[in-house]
């Protein structure tokens, strides 16, 4: 793989991947957002660089109430911090702090077709249940291109449903450097995503052919990084299954009872196909994920109850600070490649 960390990497350091991912400030996470991506965030901490971002911006392409993406910033920020994105590790930091995204994008926006964004799914799905239709919601991808082309990412941990926009970055980026770079010197790292095998879709409980989610408005299907004890077992308690009584994962004829045990095999590092052959009822399968998730989010949710906001906020500010002092060094780079006048 083509590396270009030269601008921007800290002196002396030793060489690890970068990763960067970002996430809507858009509310209180779920199951689905913990085990599809975030999850491996904070694993990945151990084996490279990480850079996480709060995309208040991508939040502002649908209409928002006065004052909520504020709030909901430092609520994300919180999440995360809880979930164990160390600070100390890794940058984290809000999008809107560091002006090189969105200078970026526009540069990005000119190598980007418009027959490219059109194809984008969750722009079909997005734009088909919103009234108003921004033009940031479609060119949304390209200011998620630049996010994580602007700090030489190397992996993107996401969940499956990112999928479709990372792949449009590898493709912008490998356009961006053919048309400005050469091929000893590409100007932009061309990523990969990162999407964690087990976890990376957990659907509904209440409607377990639809992916858990916050737009689905299901409270029962959906397991909150907040809920309490007795909301969790409840949720699982009521979980939908099937009439047949076997247990065993197959996601087509069994979409309840494989995402019961896809929640358990994320939640406990096993394997959704053995751990069917643990249970032959439902109700023990039900008891053990909810015990699992459990034990996931204890901690969590400990950790969460003791931040306040201005300790926060200056995590953030630091984050913005080591986010610009990467970001200015690789937009050099490319103001030089396209060869703006100076
Ligand atoms: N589009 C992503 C989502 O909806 C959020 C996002 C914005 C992102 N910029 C990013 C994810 C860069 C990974 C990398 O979840």
């Amino acid at each position: 793989m083509a590396t270009n960390h030269a601008n921007g990497r800290a002196g002396g350091a030793a060489e690890r991947p970068r990763a960067f991912s970002g996430i809507q400030p858009t509310g209180t996470i779920h199951l689905g957002n913990y085990l599809g991506a975030l999850m491996n965030w904070s694993a990945m901490q151990d084996t490279t660089d990480g850079i996480y971002c709060i995309v208040d911006l991508h939040a502002l392409s649908v209409p928002r109430e006065q004052g909520e993406i504020r709030l909901a910033t430092i609520e994300a920020a919180k999440d995360l911090l809880a979930i164990g994105i160390d600070p100390e590790r890794s940058i984290l930091f809000v999008q809107s702090h560091v002006r090189e995204h969105t200078e970026l994008a526009w540069l990005i926006q000119c190598v980007t077709g418009f027959g490219e964004l059109r194809r984008m799914t969750q722009f079909k799905d997005k734009s088909e249940s919103n009234d108003f239709v921004s033009s940031a919601l479609f060119t949304y991808p390209a200011l998620q291109a630049a996010d994580i082309l602007l700090y030489d990412t190397d992996v993107v941990p996401v969940g499956d449903d990112q999928r479709q926009h990372v792949e449009l970055t590898r493709d912008v980026a490998i356009r961006f450097n053919n048309r400005y770079g050469n091929d000893d010197e590409p100007v932009l790292v061309v990523p990969e995503h990162r999407i964690p095998p087990a976890g990376a879709r957990v659907m509904d409980l209440q409607n377990p052919e639809a992916k858990m989610s916050k737009s689905l408005d299901s409270p029962a299907g959906t397991v909150n990084l907040l809920d309490t004890e007795g909301e969790i077992a409840k949720k699982f308690k009521r979980a939908v299954t099937d009439s047949d009584g076997e247990v065993r994962f197959d996601p087509e004829t069994k979409p309840g009872v494989s995402n019961l045990l896809t929640i358990l095999a994320s939640a406990t590092g096993g394997e959704p196909e053995q751990l069917a052959a643990d249970y032959t009822q439902y109700g023990p399968l039900k008891a053990d994920a909810a015990e699992a998730v459990l034990e996931l989010l204890r901690p969590v949710q400990k950790r969460r109850s003791e931040l306040d906001d201005d300790q926060v906020k200056a995590i953030l500010a630091d984050g913005a600070d080591r986010a610009r002092a990467v970001a200015a060094g690789v937009m050099d780079r490319v103001r030089d490649a396209v060869d703006l006048l100076r």
